[in-house]
């Protein structure tokens, strides 16, 4: 039973891990790794697969930067021969980024069948290019696997067929309760210096923050009045990077706002778990820092994980310096006490989800120790 997995972009790596773990329990799965190469730094790639136990992709596509179109082409164009022959019983994509979308085309025109993992999750926001991708690959599944209610409820109202539709919880969770343990013995924060829930965590990439000028002003203002009360850590994504340099925005690197550049796996949870608050446009963030009972301040208009406001510690803020800092100021160090209480938010999810393709593909298969 082959089954492929394509992935591209950082946060679809913390969705493989379980998954490819699961799947190497199975007998006879085949799983095959397909990189896309949409990420391509070290540090926005391979520390994730040494960080997280995935084994080397099979494959690299090596795409590289580019618009969306010729991203998205290029994956395309380079995937196809790998669904041809051998031909894959089912091929499975993760998230919302340019690879998803990319890889749920390539295999829906050859009739192969395609997962989502994190399927039906919705902004409603058409500027997002995620929201396209979300729409599109969820239109052209075959198994979409939800993490949470809303996500089924989304996908039944697009007239989704309820038989296809398997709400499995959120497998970012499994990823983030397996490396718990390593991420607290690490202790990030001791070594830069930052004391346990006084000091605030900053991510910043989204196009619509970081890609107009003024919006960028706006952020970097508020994380520099922000550092005066609390110490910033900021690890700094490519994206945004290039775009400070680009706009000559001043954002300097001292004690109180630390510039990072992007950190692995285990240290992100290491420095997330023990923050006083979070920062960030990141999808994944809001969902980890719910679950971690971690105060988050989400820079977005809208998100498409309401649950992570309705149960979890999440709230949204406009993208202008008053704004950000009000927030920040407020919610800093109140940590959710007790446990956290999303349905089915709770390690097992990569099980539940090869259950469900083993059940679908021919002839089934048995679940191993190893
Ligand atoms: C992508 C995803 C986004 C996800 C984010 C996480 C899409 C549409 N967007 O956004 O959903 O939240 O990844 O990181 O797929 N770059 C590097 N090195 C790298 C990767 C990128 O320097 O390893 C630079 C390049 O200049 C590139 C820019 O970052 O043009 C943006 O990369 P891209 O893959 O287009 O989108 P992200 O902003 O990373």
């Amino acid at each position: 039973m082959r089954i492929l997995s394509l992935v591209g972009a950082r946060p679809n790596f913390m969705k493989l891990a379980p998954l490819s773990r699961e799947l190497a329990r199975r007998d006879p799965v085949e799983h095959v790794i397909v990189h896309t190469g949409q990420h391509y730094d070290r540090d926005m790639s391979d520390t994730f697969f040494e960080d997280l136990g995935i084994p080397k992709p099979h494959f690299n596509l090596e795409v590289g930067s580019g618009t969306h179109a010729q991203q998205t082409a290029a994956i395309m164009e380079r995937f196809e021969p790998l669904c041809i022959a051998p031909e894959p019983e089912l091929v499975l994509v993760y998230g919302d980024v340019n690879s998803t979308v990319a890889g749920a085309l390539v295999a829906a025109k050859l009739r192969i069948s395609v997962g989502h993992v994190e399927a039906g999750l919705r902004s409603r926001d058409w500027s997002m290019p995620e929201e396209v991708n979300r729409v599109v690959t969820d239109r052209l599944s075959t198994l979409l696997f939800t993490p949470s209610r809303d996500a089924d409820e989304n996908l039944r109202a697009e007239g989704i067929p309820g038989e296809r539709i398997h709400f499995v919880g959120n497998i970012m969770i499994d990823s983030l309760v397996h490396a718990l343990p390593r991420a607290r013995e690490l202790n990030r924060a001791a070594q830069l210096g930052v004391a346990g829930g006084e000091y605030v965590v900053v991510t910043l990439h989204r196009p619509s923050n970081v890609d107009d000028p003024g919006t960028l002003r706006e952020l970097a203002g508020a994380l520099q009045d922000l550092a005066k009360q609390h110490p910033v850590v900021f690890p700094v994504h490519p994206r945004t990077r290039n775009r400070l340099r680009e706009f000559s925005v001043p954002l300097v690197d001292s004690d109180r706002l630390q510039l990072l550049e992007p950190v692995s796996y285990v240290e992100m949870l290491s420095l997330v778990s023990a923050a006083g608050l979070v920062v960030t446009d990141s999808g994944g963030l809001q969902e980890e820092t719910s679950f971690l009972g971690v105060p988050c301040v989400t820079v977005r208009p809208n998100t498409e994980r309401p649950v992570t406001i309705t149960h979890g510690t999440n709230e949204l803020v406009v993208p202008l310096r008053s704004a950000v800092v009000r927030a920040a100021l407020a919610a800093c160090g109140k940590r959710a006490t007790g446990k956290p209480v999303i349905d089915l938010w709770d390690g097992k999810t990569a099980e539940r989800i090869a259950e469900v393709i083993c059940d679908f593909c021919t002839g089934g298969c048995e679940r191993g120790q190893s």
